[in-house]
């Protein structure tokens, strides 16, 4: 019991080797990442006993930015006869219970990797929850169904239907969604499908209780780049005025709404209107990554707004130092300034070959 398992979007292992590495080096933890190329998820063995469980409780989870989910895991269980899958896998979960306290464990979460080959696993692994959930039922390991704040979260990982990982999560540490994914529905009268990666990233950064605090009528927003209109849509949505930069065109249905403007001017010349109190930027412009991290710590730093959602489009190489590059030097530019704030990057669901980064000054 001494790995750990991350998911993540396939393609992105690398990335997610090399921040796990780092983060358990910073806790004094050293261990070995093994990567399979568009695998959907990476396992980080530690060379110390114990250590896994370790890495699950003290990295927070919300500053991993490549991985969707991490759960200790045992050894993989190989060759489960189909005709009991259940008995190997209660005895994976004894071993486990020897090792941690699995009391109170609210819930499991049968899962497979996001990758097409594992697409195939999702019914059988839909099917075999209800047993299996039964079976630790029986032994005392799973509650009530509703997910608690505290304790553990149980997992099956499955990487073919005779083979898994048996694991658990710590609830207040972890993503809440199956496979770490948020499932969205697409709104109907959305201008574009991008209006997920801004409603994902709300949903992620923003506490749900704080939201109609944080994103609300009496708030104004900038959104550069933003043809044709599916970020707008999210905090037109939530009742801001937005000013839409770009020098596209935006859908008619927003006009209609009496809530935007449209700037048709480069996003990277546009300064907030004389006399108007921007609250929030948003940025999706197709733009080197270091040249938008510039942007916004510009905008941060002379208090044309105070809070943003932004996306780095990243290069295909050597994106896990590019988005540290990017990092550190907007920190370093807010730091300058002794401006205090929080910042949180994620590669969220709805993204491809990028990220998205939360800032908020305080
Ligand atoms: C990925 S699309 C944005 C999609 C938008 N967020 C949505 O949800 O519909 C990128 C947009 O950035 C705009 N763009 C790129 N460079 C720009 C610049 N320098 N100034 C303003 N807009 C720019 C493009 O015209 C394009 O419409």
């Amino acid at each position: 019991m001494n790995k750990l398992a991350l998911y993540c979007r396939p393609g992105f292992e690398k990335e997610v080797a090399a921040e796990i590495t780092d983060h358990a080096a910073d806790l004094g933890i050293f261990g070995f990442a093994r990567v399979q190329e568009h695998s959907g998820y990476v396992l980080f063995e530690c060379y110390q006993p114990n250590e896994a469980d370790r890495l699950a409780r003290e990295i927070p989870f919300n500053q991993l930015i490549f991985a969707r989910q991490m759960l200790v895991v045992s050894n993989l269980l190989e060759n489960l006869d189909p005709a009991d899958r259940i008995s190997p896998i209660i005895s994976a979960f004894e071993a486990l219970s020897a090792q941690v306290n699995f009391q109170p464990s609210s819930h499991l979460f049968v899962e497979m990797a996001d990758t097409n080959e594992s697409k195939s696993l999702s019914t059988f692994c839909r099917k075999f929850t209800v047993p299996l959930r039964q079976a630790l039922k029986k032994k005392g390991w799973l509650m009530a169904s509703t997910p608690q704040k505290s304790g553990l979260f149980l997992h099956c990982f499955f990487v073919k239907p005779n083979s898994c990982y048996v694991g658990y999560s710590y609830t207040n540490n972890h993503s809440e969604h199956f496979m770490g994914i948020p499932r969205l529905k697409f709104p109907a009268d959305a201008p574009s499908r991008s209006t997920l990666k801004l409603e994902e990233a709300i949903l992620t950064f923003i506490p749900r209780k704080d939201e109609e605090k944080c994103l609300n009528g009496n708030m104004v927003g900038v959104d550069l780049g933003a043809c044709p209109g599916g970020w707008t849509y999210q905090l037109v949505k939530r009742g801001l005025f937005v000013y839409a930069v770009d020098h596209g065109k935006m859908a008619e249905s927003l006009y209609e709404t009496g809530r935007i403007e449209h700037c048709a001017e480069d996003g990277f010349k546009f300064q907030p209107p004389k006399r108007k109190k921007v609250d929030w930027l948003v940025c999706d412009m197709v733009e080197q990554p270091s040249r938008i991290a510039n942007l916004i710590g510009k905008w941060l730093v002379n208090g044309w707004c105070r809070e943003t959602i932004f996306n780095l489009k990243l290069p295909m190489k050597k994106r896990y130092q590019e988005v540290m590059q990017c990092l550190e030097n907007l920190t370093e530019m807010l730091n300058k300034q002794n401006l205090s704030f929080e910042i949180q990057a994620k590669h969220l669901y709805h993204d491809r070959e990028e990220i998205t980064v939360h800032i908020v000054l305080k």
